[in-house]
């Protein structure tokens, strides 16, 4: 990294699946102007090309290609992959337990990490993830751990299904949630913990405005040295 990156600030909000950290994080981005990175989204691609390529989700080597040879974009709203619209796709609940199972893998880990470190251009980025504070941007300005509890987040996930016309069950939901926490919290490799400089924010109880306030007030705060 250049020192002139190093001089872009960064906000990281780090925590398990629905928190709502995804939503919260692009609305701060929006707030402030700044670039938006999803991490999420491109452990989520990898899967999704190693199922497209028939690779096994377990073997490292042939994973961590396809994620240094990444041919994802963002643009016109939508995620693509080669020329392919891929934005429901990537949200499949089988493509998201997929990313769980490769995001355990180091070798995929350090593929995307360069790709991930792009993301920080002027004016500043907001990164949404598991390891956004406590590896990829480790000198973050303000850093955030947002979560709410396994309950909250299904009945979150249940709704969206639910609203999109497909069908859900509440307690699968709830299992899925915390069998994906597991794997995510006990890999060997940057397991999703809080940083130990991050402000735990719990959202159970909170809306989404309310989170987003909370998230600037805290960069606000670690700008001025007022933490
Ligand atoms: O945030 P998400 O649900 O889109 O993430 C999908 C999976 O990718 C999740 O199970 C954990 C993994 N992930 C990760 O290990 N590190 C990140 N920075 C982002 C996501």
């Amino acid at each position: 990294m250049t020192s002139t990156s190093r001089d872009i600030p960064v906000i990281t909000i780090d925590g398990p699946s629905a928190s709502g950290k995804g939503t919260v994080a692009e609305r701060v981005a929006v707030a402030l102007g700044f670039h938006f990175l999803d991490s999420g989204a491109l452990y989520r691609l990898t899967a999704l090309s190693a199922m497209k390529h028939r690779v096994a989700l377990d073997d490292e080597a042939r994973v961590a290609e396809l994620a240094a040879k990444l041919p994802a974009s963002f643009h016109d709203g939508a995620v693509w992959l080669t020329d392919e619209d891929v934005t429901e796709a990537i949200r499949a609940e089988t493509v998201g337990e997929g990313a769980s199972k490769v995001a355990a893998l180091p070798a995929v880990r350090t593929a995307l990490l360069d790709r991930q470190r792009a993301y920080r251009q002027a004016p500043g980025l907001v990164a949404d993830g598991r390891d956004m504070g406590t590896v990829v941007f480790a000198d973050a300005v303000a850093k955030v751990f947002l979560t709410a509890s396994a309950e909250a987040r299904a009945e979150r996930r249940y709704k969206q299904l639910i609203g999109k016309g497909n069908s859900a069950n509440l307690p699968a939901l709830v299992a899925d949630m915390q069998a994906r926490d597991a794997r995510d919290t006990a890999r060997a490799v940057a397991p999703l913990k809080p940083a130990p400089d991050a402000l735990f924010l719990d959202t159970t109880q909170m809306d989404i405005e309310s989170a987003v306030q909370a998230v600037l007030a805290h960069y606000a705060s670690s700008r001025t040295g007022n933490k």
